[in-house]
């Protein structure tokens, strides 16, 4: 059967500052936390050992072009814009972003530009980070020069990418720096977050620029065990605390009621101001990013939860392994196709079917090298996953969802956070010894899919 995508689909790969660029400027609180903790690590490579895009983002950009991308997505680094997070903006800076921007412009490749991957600049963390508000006010000046420079020629921008996560790994199960287990802590760094997202929202829609602003969430649909009330009550409030969290307040303008009343009865709320309300109402956004890599499954707890433990998300649910379930093992996360149509019929169906596009879908595989065959890798694996991902798109698409493209994590094979190198997800392997790049079989398959905005799949 043959898939075929609607004009102007956006095909193409997402990617970060960090994880590429190398020669960094401007610490972040990546380069902190590798220097006093390089065994937290995979085989102790740290951030100064990306993909050095900084070096070869031209040569880079012209592989995008191989791969028939017309849209790529990448962020800017806040450290290396403002190195001290709120003074002088750096113009070495300036002219890297420019020429990439130019550059894709040029090829015919429309930039998709995040503020924020995760990579607090250190002197905003060493003043409490997204705890304190002064970091917001400094992110919303930082946004703003963003736009400022680049505005005329970037006109998709996204605040955040996955803001989620610096929550999870910064505050609650300790894999990002400051490694701290503190629920309330954790939910004023989100609700920060959604304000800083809120005023870069604002200042967006000041300047009158040409285009369009929005969010990248990773949106984890959660799956009861059962229909059992117990199970189905389990995964509604796994759903408020990791996807609504962020979704409502940014497509509704507001919390979710039932998890703001949750919060309070574990007297858990952040601080709030009385004109907060007013600003995340102003922070809707034109375009959502979804990165979908896999589901949640929970059921209701089995066991009482023990008092004196910190308070938990897990409160209220344990997670639950389904049988039979299809697993990418390197990564330990489950393989589930149809979540990706599940969210978007959600988004149709309960907010107003918003203009979204997959911004992530991937597979991270250890040791590929053993797939090589005549010197390219054969990663026939990431070939189905993402046919298989983009049938369920196909057929959110066919039922009316305004899914505007997909885009896969990543383009060349990327420094992974704490996992470094161990797992690959590009199209193009990186040869970490010599940064030679060679395309994938996978990177083939996209480029021709792409090319015909369709492809066929039994
Ligand atoms: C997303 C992030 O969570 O998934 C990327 O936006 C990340 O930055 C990607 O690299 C894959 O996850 P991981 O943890 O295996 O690198």
């Amino acid at each position: 059967m043959k898939y075929a995508f609607p004009d102007n689909f956006w095909w193409g790969s997402a990617s970060s500052a960090l994880q590429t660029e190398g020669a960094r400027e401007g610490e972040t609180t990546w380069d902190d936390w590798f220097a006093r903790e390089p065994n937290r690590f995979h085989n102790g490579v740290g951030p100064q050992q990306t993909s050095t895009f900084y070096q070869h983002w031209k040569t880079d950009i012209q592989l995008l072009k191989q791969l028939n991308h017309n849209s790529f997505r990448t962020s800017i680094s806040w450290a290396r814009l403002i190195p001290d997070g709120i003074g002088e903006v750096n113009p070495d800076a300036v002219d890297f972003y420019n020429q990439v921007i130019d550059e894709l412009n040029e090829q015919g490749i429309t930039p998709f530009i995040t503020l924020f991957h995760f990579d607090m600049p250190m002197a905003m963390q060493e003043i409490g980070g997204w705890e304190n508000r002064d970091v917001v006010d400094a992110y919303a000046r930082y946004a703003q020069i963003c736009f400022e420079l680049f505005g005329d020629r970037v006109l998709h921008w996204f605040t955040f990418n996955e803001p989620i996560v610096p929550v999870e790994g910064g505050y609650l199960y300790d894999f990002h720096y400051p490694n701290v287990v503190d629920f309330r802590r954790a939910a004023t760094v989100a609700y920060h977050t959604v304000l800083a997202h809120a005023k870069a929202v604002q200042a967006y829609r000041a300047g009158h620029y040409a285009g369009e602003i929005g969010i990248v969430l990773n949106l984890t649909p959660s799956y009861p065990r059962s229909q059992n009330p117990a199970d189905v009550k389990a995964a509604h409030v796994a759903d408020l605390m990791f996807n609504r969290s962020f979704l409502d307040p940014v497509l509704r303008g507001e919390y979710p009621a039932d998890q703001v009343a949750l919060l309070k009865s574990y007297d858990q709320l952040p601080a709030c101001k009385p004109e907060d309300g007013f600003l995340i109402a102003e922070g809707k956004i034109d375009l959502l990013g979804i990165n979908y890599y896999q589901p949640r499954r929970v059921k209701c707890r089995d066991s009482a939860v023990n008092p004196q433990a910190p308070f938990m998300p897990e409160w209220f649910f344990d997670s639950y392994e389904m049988p039979g379930r299809k697993m990418n093992p390197y990564r330990g996360w489950e393989i589930y196709a149809p979540g990706i149509y599940d969210i978007l019929i959600n988004l149709r169906d309960n907010y107003g079917n918003p203009r979204c596009f997959i911004s992530e879908n991937g597979m991270g595989v250890e040791n590929e090298q053993r797939f090589i065959e005549n010197g390219q890798i054969n990663d026939q694996y990431r070939i189905e996953f993402i046919s298989e991902h983009l049938t369920w798109l196909h057929k959110g698409i066919s039922e009316g969802c305004n899914c505007l493209g997909y885009h896969m994590w990543t383009f060349i094979d990327n420094w992974s956070w704490c996992n470094a190198y161990k797992n690959r997800y590009g199209f193009i392997q990186l040869d970490l010894e010599t940064q030679q790049r060679t395309i994938k079989k996978s990177g083939e398959w996209f480029a021709a899919t792409a090319l015909n905005n369709s492809f066929e799949k039994e």
